[in-house]
């Protein structure tokens, strides 16, 4: 793979001041590979609370910004909130803001410019529907997805770009190490010819979707596979410490 093994938990719209509480101090306690990036999302009423127990060690990402500076805006976060409180990154273009609650391409590839030249850093999501991978439209989609992100980005040193395959998240339907494999080629190679190959060289490229401590060591394994974001099993501290340690 490329660069430093990365693995982030996205705890969702997920938890309880008392829950996320026994969390930190599972994650607190956790012998974690030290070379491993780790980042977790909470959601935005916890993050101040996991700022302020969570180990350095682990740092913080929203699972959403405002698309530019604050101000009347209700209901939104800016990045320079975010920023206020510690928060180094941020998650953008997830599926479920994608296509519950109707994000587009355009959206969020200016909420990571803004993110960006705010100093957050950005957890880039893509990933095809099941019924686009059936119409074999995998990398259409992808390639699609990462031209908007690529229109805005210009600071690709603070990105990481997460492979999410719709049809194999919460669904325990685990992409194959092979499946995942392909994408993660075909998407560095796009950057490649559509960005540069510094960045498709460097750049983290990591996989979601049912990852779980029983089959984060095979996905690991594989080239293009810089780590993981992780969604249900990122929620027991145990592990989410087995697949941070699947580095190889
Ligand atoms: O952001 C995380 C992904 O949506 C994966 O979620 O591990 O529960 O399938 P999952």
């Amino acid at each position: 793979g490329s660069g430093k093994f990365f693995v982030g938990g996205n705890w969702k719209c997920n938890g309880t001041k008392d829950s996320i509480s026994k969390l930190v101090t599972e994650l607190n306690a956790a012998t974690l590979e030290p070379d491993v990036d780790v980042v977790v999302a909470p959601p935005f009423i916890y993050i101040d609370q996991v700022k302020n127990s969570l180990t350095d060690r682990i740092e913080v990402s929203a699972q959403n910004v405002w698309i530019g500076k604050g101000g009347a805006y209700t209901g939104e976060i800016s990045a320079e909130q975010l920023v206020d409180i510690g928060c180094q990154w941020v998650i953008l273009g997830h599926s479920e803001r994608r296509h519950i609650i109707g994000e587009d391409d355009q959206f969020i590839g200016k909420k990571a410019a803004y993110a960006l030249s705010q100093n957050v850093k950005v957890i880039a999501c893509i990933g095809e529907l099941l019924e686009e991978r059936e119409a074999g439209k995998t990398f259409d989609v992808c390639f699609k997805q990462m031209k908007a992100f690529a229109d805005s980005i210009t600071n690709w040193a603070d990105v990481v770009i997460a492979y999410e395959p719709v049809w194999a998240i919460g669904t325990g339907k685990v992409a194959t190490p092979e499946q995942a494999q392909e994408v993660h080629a075909a998407v560095r190679d796009w950057l490649k010819t559509n960005v540069s190959p510094e960045v498709a060289s460097s750049i983290r490229i990591i996989y979601g979707g049912s990852v779980n401590a029983a089959n984060c060591a095979e996905l690991a394994k594989k080239e293009d596979i810089d780590g993981f974001l992780v969604g249900g099993a990122s929620l027991k501290g145990p592990d989410f410490a087995t697949i941070i340690n699947s580095v190889t």
